[in-house]
């Protein structure tokens, strides 16, 4: 099962949950910083203050890539380091790091693909009112042509924002991430903020070099109603219309969701969506960067199953809540994260976005499978699951390109195992082991197995 030539075959991590060093070379603080030491917002108390130590440790790092035969990295750029504050001009200490790692990447031969937001706002916009206020789009494009003029002639394929539903919902509606505001209006407005500074930093971007590529990345979901009656593909209908549509529509065709708009009605987000909005929200985009890890299936009957933990939608959520949707097993095996695997909903998914939105080059930006695995006694990790996770969704992605959809790379999540949000460290997603206490990397036997299919481009035949 050959993939096309130039697929980029990729791994991704994120600045918060790898680099550490969250004190040095001016970078100021993050609402991550301060949302994990507030007790009991993280599990063990864990923080992103040493996470990997990548920030000293890159260069081992970039090695190991090599090592792997990566074609291109996935990382992102924490806003703190180039801003301390959010405004104003460039810590020059900061944007040096992302030069000195591009540098490396490209000395070995790895297309290095920046993300511009993945979640660490620095703090003094949070306190100045955070993603709810417009104002915070604005600081978010000028931070995204700071970053892009230091690195845009090197660095050819950018992504915006990872995520807004994960970053507007889960840190503003549910409160389970940072900055942990239980706010249903405020995250609604947030999340429209989060694209308009998607669509204001491409603006800029563009402007200054034509010829890169931009997109952002979402995280979508599979979703399946529990049953046929009218109360189940009711409840699909609201899940899919706040996990994917609620984004996807607003970035590809330029308007939300019409049943979506009458579910939020009296939530206030007609207020904040501007004229001219959305023509910005929907410049045109090169790539679409596609997270995915999971399906959901839900139901609307009342009083039928219980409510899973998956969702912020469950009890902040006012127009999806309880009294409309509960999630509900699927009857499938799950990851250590208590995931549902299905890569047959990735295969869906991709169809659906290359039958029902206008073209656009798609990129697996995301997936992977979290576990809370330990080194062996042979001084490896025997990660038979990941590994089968893994086989299973590059086959559903060989489908989709066979069926003529435009997929051009897989990023896995993640290079290294590192500090997984709320989980804190308690869940390993990583190719690579690392030793929390001597930062010893040690690659796994999925690490072994995916240079495998880079180097031979492609999956052996027939199933595992
Ligand atoms: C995604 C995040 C990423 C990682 C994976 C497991 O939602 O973008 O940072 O935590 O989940």
């Amino acid at each position: 099962m050959s993939f096309p030539e130039d697929f980029r075959w990729g791994a991704a991590t994120a600045a918060y949950q790898i680099e550490g060093a969250t004190a040095e070379d001016g970078r100021g603080p993050s609402v991550w910083d301060t949302f994990a030491r507030t007790p009991g917002k993280v599990l063990g108390g864990d923080t992103g203050d040493v996470a990997v130590d990548h920030y000293h440790r890159y260069r081992e790092d970039v090695a190991l890539m090599a090592d792997l035969g990566l074609r291109a990295y996935r990382f992102s750029v924490s806003w703190p380091r180039v801003q301390p504050d959010g405004a104003g001009t460039a810590n020059t200490a900061g944007l040096d790091f992302y030069r000195r790692l591009v540098d490396a990447l490209l000395e070995a031969g790895i297309e290095p693909w920046p993300t511009l937001y993945h979640w660490d706002l620095p703090q003094a916009l949070e306190d100045a009112g955070g993603w709810p206020e417009r104002e915070t789009a604005h600081r978010f494009a000028d931070y995204a042509t700071i970053v892009h003029d230091a690195l845009g002639d090197r660095v050819h394929h950018w992504t915006t924002i990872n995520e807004p539903w994960c970053a507007a919902f889960l840190g503003y509606a549910s409160g389970e991430h940072a900055p942990g505001r239980i706010d249903a209006a405020g995250s609604l407005r947030a999340a429209h903020h989060l694209m308009l500074g998607h669509g204001l930093a491409v603006e800029g971007m563009r402007a200054r070099h034509p010829g890169n590529h931009f997109g952002a990345a979402v995280n979508l979901y599979a979703i399946s109603p529990a049953s046929g009656v009218d109360a189940d593909l009711d409840a699909a209908r609201r899940i899919d219309g706040m996990q994917n549509r609620f984004f996807l529509d607003p970035l590809l065709r330029g308007a939300y969701p019409a049943d979506v708009l009458t579910d939020l009605e009296g939530f206030g987000l007609d207020e904040a969506i501007k004229d001219g909005d959305l023509a910005t929200i929907n410049q045109p985009v090169d790539h679409l960067g596609v997270n995915y890890y999971s399906r959901f299936t839900v139901t609307g009957v009342p009083g039928e199953a219980t409510q899973a933990a998956t969702s912020p939608f469950a009890s902040h959520s006012p127009w999806v809540g309880s009294d409309f949707v509960r999630f509900v097993d699927g009857g499938r095996p799950v990851t250590g994260m208590g995931w549902e695997i299905d890569e047959s909903g990735l295969l869906e998914l991709l169809s659906r976005l290359h039958g029902e939105y206008p073209a656009v080059d798609l990129y697996i930006t995301e997936n992977g499978a979290g576990y809370d695995e330990e080194l062996g006694g042979d001084d490896t990790v025997h990660d038979q699951d990941r590994i089968a996770y893994l086989d299973a969704h590059l086959r559903a992605c060989h489908a989709a390109i066979s069926e003529g959809v435009p997929l051009r790379g897989y990023f896995t999540w993640s290079l290294l195992d590192n500090f997984e949000w709320a989980w804190g460290y308690s869940k390993r997603f990583g190719l690579v082991h690392v030793d929390y206490a001597t930062q010893r990397r040690v690659p796994k036997e999925s690490a072994r197995w995916y240079a495998g299919v880079i180097r031979h481009g492609g999956l052996p035949e027939g199933h595992r």
